[in-house]
């Protein structure tokens, strides 16, 4: 796929067909997780990568939305350091942001599906992923190929107008 092709094919997939993912494929995602930017260049991400069904079963009850975590292929936790302040906190949400949605978009390309989960219990997360104290994860990223259909380009995405969105030259 191309990057257009991708970035307009990805979408949250929370079914999945039971395929494994290779490992190779697996590690391109991450690899598109380290290549991402973050501020100052400080690079506090670090990502759990989790295969084993049973572990994906009790991380699918982090959150009410996490359901489709449990018949994932894999699931991607995206672990950052607790932010100190305000400004920290949002340039380390921006961070994961950026991180997250780079991997989205190098699964689409491979034409793997992905779906994001916020994290509810932070405690029942800590103990399953086993990350230090002073580090929390807020994002979870659920791959698999999708059971639905492939992924493909979206023509019309559930999305306000663009001319809505887009103020030229002031709001
Ligand atoms: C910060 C963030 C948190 C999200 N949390 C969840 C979640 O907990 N569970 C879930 O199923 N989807 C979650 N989503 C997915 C959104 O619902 C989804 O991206 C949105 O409805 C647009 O659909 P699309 O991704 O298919 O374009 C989250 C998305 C973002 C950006």
């Amino acid at each position: 796929m191309d990057t257009w092709d991708a970035l307009r094919s990805r979408r949250n997939v929370r079914q999945y067909d039971g395929r494994p993912i290779p490992p190779e494929d697996i590690d391109r995602i991450l690899e598109a997780g380290w290549r991402a930017p973050s501020a100052s260049n400080k690079q506090s991400r670090d990502y759990v990568v989790v295969t084993d069904r049973q572990q994906l079963e009790e991380l699918s009850r982090v959150w009410q939305g996490a359901g489709h975590v449990a018949s994932s292929a894999a699931t991607i936790a995206v672990v950052y350091p607790e932010a100190e302040d305000e400004r920290s906190s949002a340039l380390g949400a921006f961070d994961q942001g950026q991180a997250t949605m780079q991997m989205m978009i190098a699964a689409a390309d491979l034409g793997i599906g992905s779906g994001h989960s916020a994290v509810g219990d932070h405690e029942m997360a800590r103990r399953i992923l086993g990350y230090p104290d002073g580090y929390r994860c807020d994002m979870l990223i659920a791959l698999g190929y999708p059971a639905d259909r492939p992924l493909r380009p979206i023509e019309h995405p559930n999305r306000r107008p663009l001319a809505e969105v887009v103020h030229r030259g002031g709001w």
